[in-house]
């Protein structure tokens, strides 16, 4: 099937298009990033830290945790027994890779699949905005989901395309055992450490929502590139660490939800403390792959409201999915935030109060940034 740019737009009237490497005409965005820097400086108690040196920033150290052993949802008890998750303050993480700071456990999941189904309507109830149709044509077609989370998105894009397998890597064991296909599988492993497959293999490749995981976006996306056939699809879903308002300057947003912006702050300020990248989806990942051996680059901008605050019927269904995933945010992101900002849980429980009380509030147009960016990969 031909896929034309005007079949692109109908995908997703709302989606803002531009083509690489015009990557200066995103949405209007509040502040640069040095803005917002000397914003913290001013405001918050986390002090004159070198934020030119992210990269030497020494964690701090984690509390004493226990292997986990008694997580009564998970049917994979042989990956417990493995110690591949680790428990800290009631929830249970993966224990393979200290990058990645967010939970693994069933609340996570659950946080996950609404994220799922609010990117799926955000996209017009479709699994995929750039043109994956016109390389899983034909016989023997392979597809890599990289830090599958649930392993919903593989498990869907098995069913939609059942002559193609399908595979989901992620640093944890996928814990659901049913619905799976026959031709989708799962294996643990940790894409920072380069992908474990030989050059070619795969007609797509795709990660979605990995940033807070990946620490040399450069080396993963040459990974991604060389395991990806000539002609083969290269797909990144990606946020920006900065929630925010679209076209809303910060300062108004602040007004407008004051909770809402200082959170936001704090979640920006663990990831950039921790060396991650904060502008991974909109800046560097295009940025990147313009320097690999590929044709027809794309970005396009489709940020999800995190409640429904808009009267357009996609982004309203949107929102009325993500704000379940919304509610879940402080909890994931409790220990992330704490131990890269040194707060206290007394300071948090009230960081995550302002948040969540700024949900629902008239004029608080909260939205998760999420840019797709793909390219095919040179012949
Ligand atoms: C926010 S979740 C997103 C899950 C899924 N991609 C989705 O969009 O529903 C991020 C997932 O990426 C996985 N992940 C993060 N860093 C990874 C890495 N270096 N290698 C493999 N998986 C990773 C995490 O374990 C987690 O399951």
């Amino acid at each position: 099937m031909a896929f034309h740019s005007d079949d692109e737009m109908d995908l997703d009237e709302h989606a803002e298009w531009d083509s690489f490497p015009n990557v200066e005409a995103g949405p209007s965005r509040s502040g640069t990033s040095e803005n917002m820097v000397q914003a913290y400086q001013t405001q918050y108690p986390w002090e004159g830290r070198d934020f030119d040196n992210l990269q030497s920033y020494v964690y701090p150290p984690r509390r004493p945790t226990t292997p986990s052993s008694s997580i009564s949802e998970f049917s994979l008890h042989s990956s417990v027994e493995m110690r591949v998750f680790r428990e800290d303050n009631g929830r249970i993480y993966q224990a393979n890779n200290d990058d990645y700071v967010l939970p693994a456990d069933q609340a996570e999941m659950n946080r996950l699949e609404y994220q799922h189904y609010g990117l799926k309507a955000r996209q017009g109830d479709k699994n995929y905005l750039a043109p994956f149709p016109m390389v899983l044509q034909g016989d023997d077609k392979r597809l890599l989901d990289i830090g599958t989370g649930t392993g919903i998105w593989a498990i869907e894009m098995a069913l939609e395309f059942p002559h193609v397998e399908v595979l989901g890597m992620d640093l944890a064991p996928v814990q659901r055992t049913e619905g799976v296909p026959d031709n989708c599988h799962f294996q643990v492993d940790d894409a920072a450490l380069g992908l474990p497959f030989s050059d070619g293999y795969f007609d797509a490749v795709h990660a979605r929502l990995v940033i807070i995981g990946i620490r040399n976006w450069k080396s993963l996306i040459q990974e991604v590139i060389r395991v990806t056939k000539p002609g083969g699809l290269v797909v990144f879903v990606e946020m920006d660490a900065l929630l925010t308002m679209d076209g809303i300057p910060r300062d108004e947003q602040r007004i407008r939800a004051p909770g809402f912006t200082k959170f936001s702050d704090y979640l920006e300020r663990a990831i950039g403390t921790r060396g991650l990248d904060v502008i991974a989806g909109g800046t560097t990942i295009p940025r990147l792959l313009s320097q690999q051996p590929i044709l027809g680059q794309n970005r396009c901008y489709a940020s999800l409201p995190m409640w429904p605050w808009s009267n357009d019927p996609i982004l309203r269904k949107t929102g009325e999915i993500i704000y379940g995933d919304s509610l879940e945010i402080p909890e994931t992101c409790r220990l992330m935030i704490v131990d890269a900002c040194g707060l206290s849980m007394q300071e948090y429980d009230n960081l995550k109060d302002g948040f969540l009380g700024d949900l629902g509030r008239p004029g608080a147009e909260m939205t998760i940034p999420i840019w797709h960016n793909w390219a095919f990969k040179s012949l």
